[in-house]
């Protein structure tokens, strides 16, 4: 029999990205869980609102110079008996290959939608990858103060991009200037987004009421205004003959979407969300290896590095590693397998953040993330073990970039040093590096312009060597596969001018547009050019 650990240590533990297009709202949304819960831990960033200035923990120039967070935070928070371990991911959406990778560590996320404006570019991007790895999903549409999408065209815009069934849990009433509260579809509740003196005025002395305990309609109307009632009416109808009624397991299993409205400014709405998250969201369950599934509750310790952070400390010049734990318990100076490079490594220190400074923590369970001195063998997508060889395979992805740039170095003497540099940025996720095979230049590849400046600021900074980069005629990356070696043979010598190896000698191809990507799609039928690609050191 498998020796187990105390399940209470993580069936209680949820651990959860926000996601968002930037400004729908995620920070404004975070700082209330913060404020509603007794906070444990908070690495990282949390903007202070309004003031425009950032938390002691922005730790590059750049973050300062433009105000931007760059960095993903962890946020333990604590509700009662349960504890939530929140990711949250760059604002910035230059860094949302960062938000991708927070998103191979979590369990669920939820996503934050400004009711305005639907869902944005950034979102359907973040949602195809929370689509991919199927894991749950809640939505919280904000920003119900203000004019807002009609709900219905919000919900069927969401079913279409998700191309998942949505069910609203809450729904509001009205929006922008006349929004009055929201209706609990579950509870059967209005509760009023209203001044107290005004709900007073009625002699009511709560912001809720039962619908059915509503004897006079004369009330609800009075207060919300005929119009409003008949609309919601309306509304509630069409909800009872078109959404299916909300099922755990469905939701779980990635098959239904619970929808909650509010306003994260108002701090209105948001508890209902939590109960969500706390009553319905999975804990810690298990996860695939390339062998087996490894189950939360098992005693031997397991988790995998999903996030590589340098200069978390400009003073100390370090590289933390940020792990996931599957299974088992964190103890102080333990000894981990490092599965890659078949060694035990004694991981004495681990660290929680607090907007800077760091606290050791003596032990973690299924669940938490936990960060470490990473020395340079140390990689996104690493596993560690107690001693067991597997790997966690399909966690971590890379995907097409979306901008490119050559770099060459201002005195070719550095050849080495960029190398290198260049190496170690690309392990920690920071940038994506090709290699031409036809004069082993580099290409650089991001998501955002941003990115590209970090690599020369970091270069300069913490190899001391100067590179200048340009624009470069490549629109897109695929990585290249074929069943047939003959014909992958004839493709790579008929192409090479638009070939090049990726950090784990991958190939790839280089797209000068979409036009010129079909046309060798059309040419070459018997190679697979992939969007996305497994890390796999
Ligand atoms: P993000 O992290 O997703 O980028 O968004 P963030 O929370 O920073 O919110 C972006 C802006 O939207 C902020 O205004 C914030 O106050 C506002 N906001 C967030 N939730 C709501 C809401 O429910 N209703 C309304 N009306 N506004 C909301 P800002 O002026 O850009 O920043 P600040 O000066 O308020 O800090």
């Amino acid at each position: 029999m498998t020796v187990k650990i105390d399940s209470y240590r993580f069936k209680k533990r949820r651990t959860f990205a926000i996601i968002s297009h930037p400004d729908a709202g995620k920070t404004t949304l975070t700082e209330n869980f913060l404020l509603n819960g007794k906070i444990i831990r908070v690495p990282g960033t949390i903007k202070s609102r309004g003031s425009g200035k950032y938390a002691k923990s922005d730790w590059m120039k750049i973050e300062k110079k433009r105000g931007i967070s760059i960095t993903t935070s962890i946020i333990q928070i604590e509700y009662g008996k349960y504890l939530i371990n929140l990711l949250d991911t760059p604002g910035h959406k230059d860094f949302s290959e960062d938000t991708y990778r927070v998103l191979t560590a979590v369990d669920f996320c939820v996503i934050v939608i400004d009711a305005s404006k639907g869902i944005e570019e950034q979102t359907r991007k973040l949602i195809r990858i929370s689509r991919m790895r199927s894991i749950p999903i809640l939505i919280f549409i904000n920003k119900l103060d203000r004019n807002s999408r009609n709900p219905i065209e919000l919900l069927d815009q969401l079913e279409f991009e998700l191309k998942v069934k949505c069910t609203p849990i809450v729904w509001p009433i009205g929006c922008g200037t006349s929004f009055k509260g929201i209706y609990h579809i579950y509870t059967d509740t209005v509760f009023f987004c209203l001044n107290k003196n005004f709900l007073s005025m009625y002699g009511l002395d709560c912001h809720s009421l039962k619908m059915k305990n509503i004897n006079s309609s004369v009330l609800l109307n009075n207060i919300l205004g005929l119009d409003i009632v008949r609309e919601l009416r309306e509304d509630l109808e069409l909800i009872n003959s078109v959404y299916v009624c909300f099922n755990v397991s469905l939701f779980l299993k990635s098959d239904l979407v619970p929808v909650y409205f509010g306003s994260a400014l108002k701090n209105f709405g948001i508890d209902f969300l939590l109960k969500g998250i706390l009553n319905w969201a999975p804990s810690p369950t298990c996860k695939k290896s390339n062998i087996r599934y490894v189950h939360s509750n098992e005693k031997n310790f397991s988790g995998f590095i999903f996030k590589i952070q340098a200069n978390m400390d400009l003073k100390h010049r370090d590289r933390i590693a940020f792990l996931r734990i599957v299974s088992g318990q964190y103890k102080k100076n333990m000894k981990l397998y490092h599965v890659r490079i078949k060694k035990y490594i004694l991981i004495s220190d681990v660290f929680s953040f607090i907007a800077g400074d760091r606290f050791i923590l003596d032990e973690a369970y299924p669940g938490d993330i936990i960060g470490f001195h990473s020395h340079k063998n140390i990689k996104i997508g690493d596993t560690f073990t107690e001693g067991e060889v597997l790997k966690f395979y399909d966690n971590i992805s890379n995907f097409s970039p979306e901008l490119f740039r050559r770099i060459s170095l201002k005195n070719s003497l550095h050849k080495k040093k960029l190398l290198k540099g260049l190496l170690q940025l690309s392990e920690e996720g920071t940038i994506q590096v090709f290699k031409l095979l036809e004069n082993n230049d580099f290409i650089l590849g991001a998501i955002g312009k941003l990115q590209f400046d970090i690599v020369v600021e970091r270069l300069r900074v913490e190899y001391n060597i100067c590179v200048i980069i340009y624009s470069v005629q490549i629109f897109l990356v695929r990585w290249i596969s074929s069943k047939s070696l003959e014909k992958l043979s004839c493709f790579k010598a008929e192409n090479k001018f638009y070939l090049a190896l990726d950090i784990c000698d991958r190939l790839v191809y280089l797209a000068s547009s979409k036009i010129n990507l079909k046309l060798v799609q059309s040419r070459y039928p018997d190679i697979i050019f992939s969007d996305i690609c497994d890390i796999s050191y």
